[in-house]
């Protein structure tokens, strides 16, 4: 029997992510198009793709630069209300499946720097930014996902600490190619989510954790916690082993090597 795309659920949608997918030569930055068009209606996977921003923005007031075409830089609308899940486990399945589509188009091992960065031998190959907001007059909330992927460059004020896709492998990966595999992998983990089973994902998540049993500093607001990277529980967040033995999760922060942090 044919299925009719209409008479699907969300939680049915066989691949939710890149329905449409709108690309702009230029834009300011992928997270105000997209946000703009959510507050629009614009339909849960909406994929906003934009070969230049002129006003990229990372985490914690940061800048993200990048060249004209040199990286994949997207923001996907979700609005993820039929889950057991929390929130919380969105941005780092998001790293995942870019963990996925690096190590597979680079050939190399990918890990995953809590929360949001994707390593190639350990240095930054894509970063993740999230916002979300209650969507009145339901209570449902919205998503925007935004993902930067340096595809053939890095930015030169990161070369000492970010690689690209490209530098990696040896070769020229095409921004296309990226594209492609990262909206599959995005797919296979959003299903995942919104069906409400994420064992495998932890599973893997776990095992590509970037500095295990190495000291680090995680700061959120002014309080900073320093502790051995030990894994990250089934919410997704980070277990720290303190100085005194005992295991913290840590559900939001920044981190950084060391037992004192350090501008990331
Ligand atoms: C970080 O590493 O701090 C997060 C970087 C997120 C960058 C992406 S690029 C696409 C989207 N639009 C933005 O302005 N930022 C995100």
């Amino acid at each position: 029997m044919a299925i009719r795309a209409d008479r699907l659920s969300h939680a049915e949608t066989p691949r939710p992510i890149g329905r449409p997918l709108i690309r702009f030569d230029r834009v300011t930055s992928t997270m105000d198009v997209a946000t703009t068009l959510a507050d629009l209606g614009s339909p849960e996977g909406t994929v906003i793709q934009a070969d230049l921003q002129t006003a990229g923005r990372g985490r914690a007031g940061r800048v993200w630069e990048s060249e004209a075409g040199s990286a994949l830089m997207l923001s996907i609308i979700l609005r993820p209300s039929d889950t057991p899940i929390g929130p919380g486990a969105l941005s780092l399945l998001a790293g995942l499946a870019v963990a996925r589509t690096a190590e597979v188009l680079s050939s190399r091992p990918s890990t995953i720097k809590w929360p949001n960065d994707v390593l190639l031998d350990g240095l930054k190959v894509s970063g993740i930014l999230v916002h979300s907001r209650a969507t009145p007059p339901c209570s449902c909330r919205q998503f925007v996902l935004g993902i930067g992927v340096n595809v053939r460059e890095t930015p030169e004020s990161h070369a000492a600490r970010a690689i690209s896709l490209s530098e990696a492998a040896g070769v020229t990966v095409a921004t296309a190619d990226v594209l492609n595999r990262l909206i599959a992998e995005l797919d296979t983990v959003y299903v995942a989510f919104r069906r409400g089973d994420i064992a495998r994902e932890l599973t893997e998540l776990d095992a590509r954790l970037a500095f295990r049993d190495q000291q680090v500093s995680v700061v959120d607001g002014g309080r900073t916690t320093s502790g051995t990277v030990s894994g990250i529980d089934h919410t997704c967040a980070l277990l720290l082993r303190l100085p005194d033995g005992t295991l913290r999760p840590i559900i939001s922060g920044e981190l950084t090597r060391g037992p004192t942090p350090v501008e990331p």
